[in-house]
């Protein structure tokens, strides 16, 4: 490690304890913020640390709809996002009552499982179309959207989320793929959208008959992010958590992962003697790239930047976190 990195990551230390604060961080951040962190986890644990976790300050290593979710979780809480501008491109694809841009090709969806609404539609039509239906927002998604829906799901539990609601019919939002996904483990009707991270959506099957070609012994994980014909491939699919897991828990020794390569971090200190290579090397997500030791220390300096959601916009959203919390 750098000179540089370590004099930051000491005087960050040094802050974060005078300020009584926690550091929570994405598996996708970069190596040396994650070694600074309290925690790191996927969006079902971060979620579940910030609303139990005792401080006076979180400062939330991720994006946006993280941060925000931290603040609904544990309002009377300072939580700070370093970089304000990392943002989630998924959770800007559904919106309560404006309409996005619409998107005209559906790579990887020939024949898709589940019915995926079109892209010029708002949240509110789609409510008012199947009235009555219970929405399922990942938690990848707005406050505002959040407070709209009757629970939140993330990649490690959509599968029981669905299943936990009443009726035979779910409104799945915004992530087709992990939609489309949660709806082959399940025999409810998936109502789906057009939302997708570019990040996972970019990954071919060829990428995956590349990458077996390159490491024949290795097991290929991957995120349900990624397309339904890459997922079909996978010898494995979970949560960035999950992965974490599973090549723990495999006696195999070389792994390729299909997610954001901000994994590899832990995945190698985890694992030493195994081997893991990322599907593609150019998955990376610039915004969880955003936020650098600097803007860490920044944060804690000028309490940048501060992330609190308006009451009317926190009491319903927090309803749907919670329900999804509750869950065993
Ligand atoms: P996880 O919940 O699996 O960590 O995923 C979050 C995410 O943003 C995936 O792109
Ligand atoms: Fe959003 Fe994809 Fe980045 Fe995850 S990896 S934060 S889904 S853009």
């Amino acid at each position: 490690m750098s000179a540089d990195f370590k004099a930051l990551q000491e005087e960050i230390l040094r802050l974060k304890e005078e300020k009584h604060a926690l550091i929570l961080a994405h598996n996708y951040q970069r190596d040396e913020v994650q070694d600074i962190a309290d925690f790191v986890g996927d969006s079902l644990e971060l979620s579940r640390t910030a609303s139990s976790i005792d401080c006076k300050m979180i400062v939330f290593c991720g994006v946006k709809f993280m941060a925000e979710s931290a603040s609904i979780l544990s309002p009377d809480k300072t939580v700070l996002l370093p970089e304000l501008e990392a943002n989630c491109p998924m959770a800007d694809m559904i919106r309560v009552d404006s309409p996005r841009p619409v998107r005209t090709s559906f790579p990887g969806f020939s024949n898709p499982p589940a019915y995926v609404y079109p892209a010029e539609f708002t949240l509110r039509d789609i409510k008012q179309k199947y009235p009555g239906v219970p929405v399922v927002a990942y938690v990848n998604t707005t406050a505002e959207v959040k407070a709209e829906s009757d629970i939140c799901c993330t990649s490690a539990n959509v599968v029981k989320v669905i299943e936990s609601l009443p009726g035979d019919v779910v409104i799945c939002i915004p992530d087709k793929n992990l939609s489309m996904w949660a709806a082959r483990s399940t025999k409810k009707k998936v109502i789906a959208w057009d939302g997708y991270c570019n990040v996972h959506e970019r990954v071919t099957p060829e990428d995956v008959v590349t990458a077996k070609a390159a490491h024949p012994s290795a097991l290929v994980v991957a995120h349900p992010e990624c397309r339904l014909d890459v997922l079909e491939l996978a010898d494995h699919v979970t949560s960035t958590s999950g992965m974490l897991r599973y090549a723990a828990s495999s006696s195999a020794q070389e792994f390729i992962i299909g997610t954001e390569i901000g994994l590899l971090h832990r995945l190698r200190k985890e694992n030493p003697g195994k081997l893991f290579y990322p599907l593609r090397k150019d998955m990376i997500c610039p915004n969880m790239k955003k936020t650098t030791l600097q803007s860490v220390l920044r944060a804690f300096r000028e309490n940048t930047h501060v992330i609190k959601v308006p009451e009317e916009i926190r009491v319903p959203a927090k309803r749907a976190l919670d329900r999804m919390l509750a869950l065993p």
